[in-house]
């Protein structure tokens, strides 16, 4: 979380930076700011609030340069304020700095060599930036200070330095946090995600953790803990600008929801050889089909595509299948199996808590397979396989098309496992998944019928219901989180036949409970669930499938196969999320205290 971005040519850096920002906002929006550094020395622009704000006191002021370093904040030390926005300044302004992630020991740093400095703000970033100023003073130049204070950090960052006394150099360093260096001819960028530099760079140079690195308008230095130049090549981003933009659409949101039948296409298209079978890198089945027991790790959105996912593991490949979140596992790890392999599940490929899990099971020789949307993501980089979502950039905080694309391509895995476990195809995966996009496709077409549900039934509740049984009952727990998250209605996920034991209680005359009924074997009873809150005013609203249906059902979706249908039933809970926001007048892409991208734990 937290965005960067910096830029040295010659050029206006002011827009540049901006618009470099404009693009980070999905890693946080509390505040924003901008360092401008010219000849007369380098002026910050902060601002509490969003890049928008952050533009109008930029854009009434003439101050320009050709390099400058900008930060959008999703605040950790310190509230969302005008003193903890970055860039932050050293004492005596020589130093500016803009940094995302969480610094452990900034206090026992601030306590051995900073007694004497007094701060502006809560956070653990003017920490570095004045002992990078206090070792200055001591006489080690900037390289060495800068080195020097990374060596002293315990934590994640990523890290741009501008001085100045040096208008040539942007100093750059990273741990854990991501950070790329785009290259151009007369001018280098630096960015949290390539998205940010698309307007001026498709070409990427990685860093690794502890490198330093010294970003010149004509050449970028990088440097290990050593101090080795290192030689490293450059990569193209295969991104397409256009994918990053809004289109048609009011918001982002509405337009990844629509995109999600075109991402199932595209995922049959890549896991699909000539023949028309299943295809997947031997490596990776090699290593799933040795495992005694599968983990899945994730947060969020992407932990309920895991429940999904181990459906299909354990029903079609007979491998055991736990689900864990990623941020209890790593202080309370289960009794492993002989045999383990890991799975991390993350849209973003950022995610501390699944990170700190794959660091910690790396150390104990466990294997790891990475199912993000962001190749060369840190969780991809570090993880002994990847696969993609293929699923172009998620820019809407509320996660939609990433969970339906974790859940297709952890069929696609399972059927392949299960292929190789000698298991008859009970289903012809592709096909099906085809019918599912399809099916998607209806859906999405009946926008409309679901802007009425959220009217009819969402408009001034304070509380909402979501419930299922079996695979249901995992797409309810999705629901509901979609619904609290953009919409601010307290939303609850429930097994239909948990509810009576306790949370019943809470049900009340037009208490909104959204039922799913999408499975065979548990339709009756759900049913029966339905009928429970309903007696005690509940107002109901029941999504069946087709064939399952009965008279009454608020919506029908058509017939796929039973164990895929999260990738369908979830279209409508979407849907009727995004209008619930809307109609109370939200920020449906950004949404309070919220971030896209988590790195801290
Ligand atoms: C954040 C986002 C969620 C997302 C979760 C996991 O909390 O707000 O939308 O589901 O992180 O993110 P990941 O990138 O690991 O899937």
């Amino acid at each position: 979380m937290c965005g960067i971005v910096g830029y040295i040519g010659k050029d206006n850096a002011k827009e540049i930076l901006l618009k470099g920002l404009e693009k980070l906002e999905y890693r946080g929006y509390d505040s924003a700011g901008i360092a401008l550094e010219n000849a007369d020395g380098v002026t910050v622009f902060k601002e509490k609030g969003r890049i928008a704000d952050l533009r109008n006191i930029a854009d009434d002021s003439d101050v320009d340069g050709t390099l400058g370093i900008g930060h959008t904040r999703w605040a950790t030390h310190g509230v969302p304020n005008h003193e903890n926005s970055h860039p932050h300044q050293s004492a005596t302004k020589r130093f500016t700095l803009v940094h995302n992630g969480v610094i452990e020991n900034y206090e026992e740093l601030r306590d051995e060599y900073l007694a004497d400095v007094k701060f502006l703000s809560e956070t653990d970033t003017e920490v570095i930036i004045q002992l990078i100023e206090h070792f200055s003073n001591e006489g080690l130049s900037t390289e060495e200070a800068f080195t020097k204070v990374v060596e002293l950090l315990h934590g994640s960052y990523a890290l741009a330095l501008l001085d100045e006394e040096d208008s040539d150099t942007i100093y750059v360093a990273k741990n854990k946090s991501p950070l790329l260096i785009g290259v151009g001819e007369d001018f280098n960028v630096v960015a949290s995600d390539a998205l940010a530099m698309l307007q001026v760079t498709n070409e990427y140079k990685e860093i690794h953790d502890h490198e330093i690195v010294i970003v010149k308008r004509d050449e970028v230095i990088i440097k290990d803990v050593d101090g080795n130049v290192q030689d490293r090549d450059t990569y193209i981003a295969e991104i397409d600008a256009s994918d990053a933009e809004k289109g048609v659409y009011d918001h982002y949101m509405l337009k990844e929801i629509h995109e999600q039948p075109a991402v199932m296409r595209r995922i049959i298209q890549e896991y699909q050889d000539d023949q028309g079978n299943l295809k997947m890198d031997d490596a990776i089945i090699d290593d799933v089909a040795k495992a005694d027991r599968i983990y899945i790790i994730a947060a969020g959105t992407s932990y309920h595509a895991g429940l999904v996912g181990k459906e299909f593991i354990e029903k079609w490949a007979g491998v055991p299948t736990e689900v864990h979140v990623a941020s209890e596992f790593v202080y309370n790890t289960p009794l492993l199996s002989e045999k383990p392999l890991f799975i991390y599940i993350s849209q973003s490929g950022e995610t501390a808590d699944s990170r700190a899990v794959l660091v910690e099971m790396k150390k104990r020789g466990h294997k790891s397979l990475t199912v993000t949307n962001v190749p060369g993501s840190t969780l991809s980089r570090e993880a002994d396989h990847t696969l993609l979502l293929h699923a172009g950039p998620e820019i809407a905080v509320a996660s939609t098309k990433a969970y339906t694309a974790q859940i297709a391509v952890l069929s696609i895995l399972s059927q392949i496992v299960a292929e190789r476990h000698g298991k008859e195809a009970t289903i012809d995966l592709l096909q099906e998944l085809a019918k599912a996009a399809n099916a998607m496709e209806a859906v999405v077409d009946d926008a409309e019928f679901m802007e009425q549900i959220a009217t009819d039934y969402l408009e001034t509740t304070r509380n909402a219901f979501f419930i299922g049984r079996t695979i249901d009952y995992n797409v309810s727990l999705e629901g509901a989180l979609k619904l609290k998250e953009i919409s601010y209605i307290q939303a609850e996920g429930f097994a239909g036949g948990e509810l009576k034991h306790g949370t019943i209680a809470l049900i009340e005359d037009n208490t909104p409970v959204i039922a799913l009924a999408t499975q065979e074997n548990v339709n009756l009873s759900i049913r029966g669930n339905v009928k429970e809150v309903a007696a005690r005013g509940a107002h109901t609203c029941i999504i069946s499938m087709d064939g399952l249906n009965k008279a009454g059902d608020t919506y029908v979706i058509p017939q796929i196969n039973e164990l895929l249908t999260p990738l369908v039933s979830v279209v409508p809970l979407q849907l009727i999320s995004y209008y619930a926001a809307l109609h109370r007048g939200l920020d449906v892409d950004k949404p309070r205290n919220l971030a896209k991208s988590v790195t801290v734990e």
